[in-house]
């Protein structure tokens, strides 16, 4: 089973290289694409699964989704932008973009009544995203709690797991709430519905999350997997092909036969039927995944979902600003953005450093930039030249700039974001936000 995260728990965690090992991610690299966030590009999102599917989906101008959710707590901070940093790229490469507020999920872990989460979710999360640069003409962005599709297939998937799979994952106990037991499947519903007939259909889906979401993404990518009508296996000689559930020899010879055809028609060779075995092998196939992808239309037909496994990136967290877990709950820990600008440079100049005890110290043996809270927030979000970055980097480390001096220029930086963010901010009207949330976008 899956080692024990607690995606609601607010633990730091610390040793991402090991994390990532054990949890059988990948690391994330950009592979070739270009263009990309200062959080992608410079290492913060550090773990991966299936994202070279997004990758020659870009590449080749095919068709992709991309989905995330948010709960809408507190105030919008920093760490918040990293996620849409990200939306905003792939809205950039030509992605079907969904983003969940998750008003039901902070109901049910969160003690977060339904109207106040829809206050705060539209004052101050979407005219944030909108603010940062997100085309709200381009996505979709809805609230779990007002998409059927969303809770039925939290019900209808309901069926391919159960309260043992839920308590190994996420520890629940016999005094959990319901709701709460219940919301896993409701992120499930968020990332798969995104391809039901009408919301696009199957294809490749991005999920761009923090590390502590893993566990709600591998159990979305086995519900999607078991929900589906072919099962797709890495076999000693190449690839199987099994259907699932009973059949009768003429229908289950049907299926076979379907698979076959379309597999020989995209190109795939040998390729053996085994109907008492319910089989179909291919000598010459490598990924499940490609296979998957072609066989999801004839599910459809069916009346199944053929839903693909979604990808994911992971991020890192962003170090509170004293030290700990960047979190709303401590606001001297994190830079809001809509933070009174001198307030917010008062942060920089408080915010613990990689600097030495004294300028003499740093002089000689120079400060540790990897450690340092200011400079994180330099590397992820307020310096977006490279070269400015580096002399930031190397002037710190061969200590010719202490970090007064350096703050001021963070600080700096700073400040024009925010006036430029908030100003653009107070321009959004209401109403288009409304209209934003409440209308269907057609990917189509
Ligand atoms: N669980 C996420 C959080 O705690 C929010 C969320 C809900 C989500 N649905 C999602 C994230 C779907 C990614 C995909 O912040
Ligand atoms: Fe951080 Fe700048 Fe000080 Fe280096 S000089 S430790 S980057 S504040």
């Amino acid at each position: 089973m899956y080692p024990l995260i607690d995606p609601w728990s607010s633990e730091d965690i610390v040793d991402y290289k090991k994390l990532i090992e054990s949890f059988g991610m990948e690391p994330f690299d950009p592979m070739g694409l270009t263009d990309m966030p200062p959080v992608m590009r410079r290492g913060y999102v550090v773990g991966q699964r299936g994202f070279r599917y997004i990758r020659d989906a870009i590449l080749k101008h095919e068709r992709f989704a991309m989905l995330t959710g948010l709960m809408p707590s507190g105030k919008m901070h920093f760490g918040h932008k990293m996620v849409i940093d990200q939306v905003i790229y792939y809205q950039r490469m030509e992605g079907d973009i969904f983003i969940a507020v998750a008003d039901i999920e902070a109901y049910a872990t969160r003690d977060m009544n339904l109207r106040t989460a829809r206050e705060i979710a539209v004052e101050e999360y979407v005219k944030g995203y909108i603010a940062l640069g997100l085309n709200p003409n381009k996505c979709e962005i809805y609230f779990q709690s007002e998409r059927n599709e969303v809770k039925d297939l939290a019900w209808i998937l309901g069926r391919n797991t159960n309260l043992t799979t839920l308590r190994a994952i996420y520890g629940f106990e016999d005094s959990t709430n319901l709701a709460h037991v219940i919301s896993p499947l409701i992120q499930v519903g968020d990332i798969l519905h995104v391809q039901l007939e009408k919301y696009g259909g199957p294809r490749p889906t991005i999920v761009p999350v923090g590390l502590d979401q893993d566990p709600h993404i591998r159990f979305t990518r086995d519900v999607a997997m078991a929900a589906r009508l072919y099962s797709v296996q890495e076999t000693k000689n190449g690839l199987g092909v099994f259907l699932k559930g009973h059949w009768s020899k003429s229908c289950a010879k049907d299926l076979l036969k379907k698979a076959e055809k379309k597999l020989l028609d995209v190109g795939y060779a040998d390729i053996d039927i085994d109907i008492p075995y319910r089989a179909l092998y291919i000598y010459s196939g490598d990924d499940p995944y490609r296979v998957m992808q072609h066989l999801a239309d004839i599910e459809t037909d069916m009346g199944t979902y053929g839903f693909l496994p979604p990808s994911a990136t992971y991020h890192r967290f962003m170090r509170g600003l004293m030290g700990g877990k960047m979190s709303s709950s401590k606001p001297e820990s994190a830079i809001f953005l809509s933070d009174d600008i001198n307030e917010a440079k008062s942060k920089i100049m408080r915010a613990y450093t990689g600097g030495r005890t004294t300028a003499q110290e740093q002089r000689r043996y120079g400060g540790v930039p990897e450690k340092c809270n200011v400079f994180e927030m330099m590397l992820v979000h307020l310096v977006l030249d490279d070269n400015e970055l580096d002399e930031i980097y190397n002037s710190c480390r061969d200590g010719t700039m202490l970090c007064g001096q350096c703050k001021k220029i963070a600080a700096q930086h700073l400040e024009t974001f925010l006036s430029e963010f908030q100003e653009r901010k107070a321009s959004i009207d209401v109403k288009d936000v409304e209209a934003c949330v409440t209308r269907v976008y057609s990917f189509k």
